[in-house]
């Protein structure tokens, strides 16, 4: 990816490691403005279209709160049933339409493919937030993001990690586009622990023994392991073609604090994509690993508004520009 200026951002394929870096860089130059410490109006005027039409709760309103906090007013259409797709329209024609309205979109869809295909009738930067089990480009920067972050407590970098991705490696497209992504890193150790019915696909299996990592799959949570991350997941039970076919499988892999004690190192940083599915039939990551200093689920979704921050930036253009329209924060904020 040699720009971002005006480019969509649909799939974690199109991003090497420059790129990634030029990511991160800016969006580290965000925490003061996230923080609250000073705020910036550099895309005062700009809309974005904030277009969900799958369920969720961080992704949407992080691209919102992440452009208001870059000065930019958000539009939002949710769900299937609101939309005129529900009438027929076309995802070419809502495309066409609603890049009128807006300078930026950002885009959930419960179909693999479709925010391409509506990308193609967009004359505005497309961002998806997420199209069927394929990708979560978005999620995936922010969780790469988070790894780096938290290696570094640790004297570690992303070249060299271990990590364990737990669940449903199947349907959960946050793993299919993490996993692409450390596929452009060195000697990384991948164990993927799943029932063997929601094993990662045979294309992210074959991208990562390309890429020369080490593999292992299995479908037990074994001994102690050496690794730096714990990636739990959702068994996605929306893709799922019944319910009954998804219960099968909540509950199968559990992880709280005695678990943890006896599958992980005491350095183990745990994370999950969220939601978390707290019921007690599925329960995947306890409430009891609150107060696990390596639980570090809630610094993912406070790193996504600071990727999703960048991601606007440059495709705006305007990354080198935020400092320039800077003001003060007059109201109280603990934040910091
Ligand atoms: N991680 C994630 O995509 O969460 P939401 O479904 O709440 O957006």
């Amino acid at each position: 990816m040699s720009s971002f200026t005006g480019n969509h951002i649909l799939s974690v394929s199109q991003f090497d490691r420059e790129a990634i870096e030029l990511v991160f860089s800016v969006a580290q130059s965000m925490e003061p403005y996230a923080k609250r410490q000073k705020r910036t109006t550099v895309l005062d005027g700009a809309i974005l279209g904030n277009l969900f039409f799958e369920p969720s709760t961080r992704t949407r309103v992080s691209f919102g709160t992440a452009f208001n906090l870059l000065g930019g007013e958000v539009r939002e259409t949710t769900g299937m049933a609101n939309s005129a797709l529900a009438k027929g329209e076309s995802l070419y024609d809502t495309a066409r339409v609603l890049s009128g309205y807006s300078d930026i979109i950002a885009m959930r869809h419960p179909a693999a493919g479709s925010v391409a295909e509506f990308a193609e009738g967009s004359r505005v930067p497309v961002l998806n937030g997420g199209d069927g089990a394929n990708e979560h480009p978005t999620q995936a920067l922010l969780d790469l993001f988070t790894i780096k972050r938290e290696l570094q407590f640790n004297n570690k970098t992303i070249d060299g990690l271990h990590i364990a991705m737990i669940g449903d490696l199947r349907y959960g497209r946050t793993v299919h586009s993490l996993s692409k992504l450390l596929c452009l890193f060195k000697n990384v150790r991948f164990t993927l622990i799943s029932p063997k019915e929601l094993a990662m696909p045979d294309y992210i299996l074959a991208a990562i023994e390309n890429a020369g990592h080490s593999l292992k799959v299995t479908d037990q949570l074994e001994g102690n392991m050496d690794a730096d991350i714990c990636y739990q997941t959702r068994i996605q039970e929306e893709r799922f073609p019944s319910q009954d076919e998804a219960n099968k499988y909540r509950g199968k892999f559990r992880l709280n604090q005695s678990i943890y004690t006896r599958h992980f190192q005491s350095k183990t940083v745990i994370m999950h994509p969220l939601p978390r599915d707290s019921r007690t039939e599925a329960n995947e990551l306890d409430n009891d690993l609150n107060l696990n200093p390596n639980l570090a689920i809630f610094r993912q979704t406070d790193n996504g508004v600071l990727v999703r921050m960048a991601l606007f930036a440059l495709t705006l253009g305007v990354e080198n520009l935020v400092s320039q329209y800077e003001k003060p924060v007059i109201w109280y904020s603990n934040k910091s």
